[in-house]
């Protein structure tokens, strides 16, 4: 199953033109939605007014070297390893589900855009497809059943739904129907494979039409806050909050009854 190139036999029954035209779509909704969420949220205007309002405060210029510097490790260290997550489970599990959904998607754009045309996909391409698609519901499931703030520390249910939980889900339906997609296809399954056929082009309609109301776009402004609060550490304006205490962090023995875990 992992050779196959599910998209390659639908090929023979829709144009590659339409699958090709589907994905510069979900490619204008991202665009267009972040656009949209920007400019409600005017949250890019709050950011660069308040970077404006900091670097007056900086204690050092930094050159273009040291910034292009700060910028490197944090894309390197915090964007690539999601450090903000911290040590533990938290931290792997997103990092599984983000490098999971972005070789699943790179792979799509591979094989619609090259392998559509009746040419067979390199084995490295559709295996890529399909880890991609496995480590994403790995990390999102995990995320799901047991790492939620919801169920791990407000005790709801797994199964309580609210809108925030729109971006997770769909990204799950969209790899989930994938993969059973591709499973059913291979195995010759072909009424059930039409049926996930169907499930993953509207779980893809779900979460890329979804942008605008989900926590979808995340992905953009958190890189960018990273860059921010890393550039005004280094220049010593610290986005105007006060220098850390020289006193030593005692806060006495109540802080280890509990690990904090109420947000
Ligand atoms: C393809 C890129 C990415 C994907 C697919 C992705 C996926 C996800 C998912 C599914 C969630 C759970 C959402 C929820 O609370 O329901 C999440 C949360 C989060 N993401 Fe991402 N993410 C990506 C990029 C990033 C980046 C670049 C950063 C930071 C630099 C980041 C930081 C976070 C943080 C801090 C949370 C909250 C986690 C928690 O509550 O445990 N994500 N992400």
């Amino acid at each position: 199953m992992f050779k196959n190139n599910p998209f390659a036999d639908l090929a023979l029954v829709l144009p590659a033109a339409a699958m090709q035209l589907f994905v510069i779509a979900m490619i204008l909704l991202i665009i267009v939605s972040t656009g949209l969420d920007m400019i409600h949220k005017k949250n890019v205007i709050y950011f660069f007014r308040n970077a404006k309002k900091a670097k007056k405060s900086a204690k050092t210029e930094l050159s273009a070297g040291k910034k292009t510097a700060v910028i490197l490790k944090t894309v390197a260290h915090d964007i690539a390893t999601t450090s903000e997550l911290g040590l533990g489970k938290r931290r792997l599990a997103h990092v599984l589900g983000m490098y999971g959904t972005i070789l699943f998607w790179i792979a799509s754009v591979a094989l619609i855009f090259n392998y559509t045309d009746g040419s067979i996909a390199p084995t490295y391409v559709t295996v890529t497809w399909h880890v991609g698609a496995l480590m994403t519901c790995l990390g999102g499931y995990w995320f799901w059943f047991f790492l939620r703030v919801d169920v791990s520390a407000e005790a709801h249910p797994w199964y309580r739904i609210i809108t925030a939980d729109l971006f997770v889900l769909a990204l799950l339906a969209c790899a989930t129907f994938g993969l059973a997609w591709s499973y059913t296809q291979f195995s010759d399954l072909v009424g059930l494979s039409y049926l996930f056929l169907i499930l993953y082009i509207i779980s893809n309609l779900i979460l890329f039409g979804g942008v605008y109301w989900s926590k979808f776009a995340h992905m953009f402004y958190k890189p960018g806050a990273a860059i921010q609060k890393n550039l005004a550490e280094a220049d010593g304006s610290r986005d105007n909050l006060p220098p850390p205490a020289d006193a030593p962090e005692q806060f006495g023995l109540g802080i280890k009854r509990e690990q904090p875990k109420h947000y």
